[in-house]
């Protein structure tokens, strides 16, 4: 049932205020700040790292946390790709908290690297939307995003459910080692608590993220840019765009530009630069002007404040609500999906089914 959508996937991506409410709600019960976990408890004071390991989409919500992680509790975080992860044989010390981030909780990979580290890390926690999965089973815990039943083949809600536990957990564990005090992590659960607010208030910015799909749509080549958090989601845009719209798409972050891929940049390329109004913002938008100055086509994502300070220029504006800086790319997932629903639909793909893709990769 699509419920009145056109495809699955916009379907999950309209549910996302929805389901991220429960997902926030389940870890973060009314009436405190305080972070509770399902089942046992987690003592991150016991812990000096943390390995998170997953692919795809997972994986860039990993490496979205491992920002949360060392900002907010100081934790040394290592990221890495399953299929790259099992087969290195890293060595692990009993110090360390191995997280396996997995929609299905039945991808070939992340399994493996998951069964590696047994016997090896203090305590395997997976976080899965598949509550009775392998890798759920598997682990010593399993953290539910409880995003609902995901069809589409391109990850939404799952994602942003993923991000919305995965810095709950930094939360916890910056209580448990005392890296943020009793006003910031206040600060953050409010934030989590307004979160379904604002996005709905992006998912009203449909029409606009529309028009500028359209221009999308007509590239061959697709450029995403982003700065510190809006890195890893510049990159999960890059995917999104290439395996639904088929487009070639690449997330870079901002400052790497001109190490490189600014060579790409001609009148034909459209470059996507996702850029709330915060500590970084004025690098990125220097960053954002070489772009311009070779005739490369900005899409800027944004807040009011960013908006009014850089859109001088460039292609088109998508406007985001404010939003506290480390809910960002939970918000500004938003229009990276619906950029890419759109272009796939302007060009006519089969969104919920692309080509050569499979929901589940079970296989190496
Ligand atoms: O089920 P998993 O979260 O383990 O799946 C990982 C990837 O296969 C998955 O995120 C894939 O990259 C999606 N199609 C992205 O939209």
């Amino acid at each position: 049932d699509k419920g009145g959508h056109k495809h699955y996937m916009a379907k999950e991506i309209a549910e996302q205020p929805v389901v991220v409410a429960e997902a926030i709600r389940s870890y973060l019960p009314t009436g405190g700040d305080q972070v509770v976990l399902p089942g046992d408890d987690l003592d991150f004071t016991k812990l000096d790292r943390l390995t998170m390991v997953a692919c795809g989409t997972a994986f860039y919500a990993c490496l979205t946390a491992k920002y949360w992680f060392e900002q907010l509790a100081k934790m040394p975080v290592e990221v890495d790709i399953a299929s790259e992860f099992r087969y290195r044989e890293p060595p692990i010390s009993d110090r360390t908290l191995a997280l396996f981030v997995s929609q299905s909780g039945e991808t070939a990979d992340t399994l493996a690297a998951l069964r590696y580290c047994e016997g090896k890390a203090d305590k395997i926690v997976s976080v899965v939307n598949v509550a009775e999965s392998s890798i759920a089973r598997e682990s010593d815990m399993a953290l539910p995003i409880h995003a609902g039943v995901e069809i589409g083949v391109a990850s939404t809600k799952a994602f942003t459910c993923q991000l919305s536990v995965l810095l709950m957990l930094a939360l916890k564990a910056a209580a448990d080692r005392g890296t943020l005090n009793d006003e910031e992590i206040a600060d953050h659960a409010a934030a989590l608590r307004g979160l379904p607010t604002v996005l709905n208030a992006a998912l009203d910015q449909n029409d606009a993220i529309r028009q500028s799909a359209q221009r999308l749509s007509e590239a061959r080549d697709v450029l995403f840019l982003g700065r510190g958090l809006m890195y890893p989601l510049a990159m999960e845009g890059a995917l999104k765009l290439k395996e639904i719209s088929y487009i070639h798409a690449e997330g870079y972050a901002s400052g790497e530009l001109k190490h490189g891929p600014i060579a790409l940049i001609d009148k034909h390329m459209p470059v996507v630069v996702m850029a709330p109004r915060d500590a970084v913002f004025d690098k990125t938008v220097s960053n954002m002007q070489e772009v311009m100055a070779r005739k490369g086509k900005v899409i800027l994502v944004s807040d009011d404040d960013g908006i009014a300070e850089a859109e001088d220029g460039v292609w088109s504006t998508i406007r985001m609500p404010h939003v506290h800086t480390s809910l960002a790319p939970i918000l500004y997932s938003v229009p990276a999906q619906l950029l890419a629903y759109h272009t796939a639909v302007a060009k006519g793909t089969d969104v919920d089914q692309p080509r050569n893709l499979a929901k589940s990769v079970t296989v190496e």
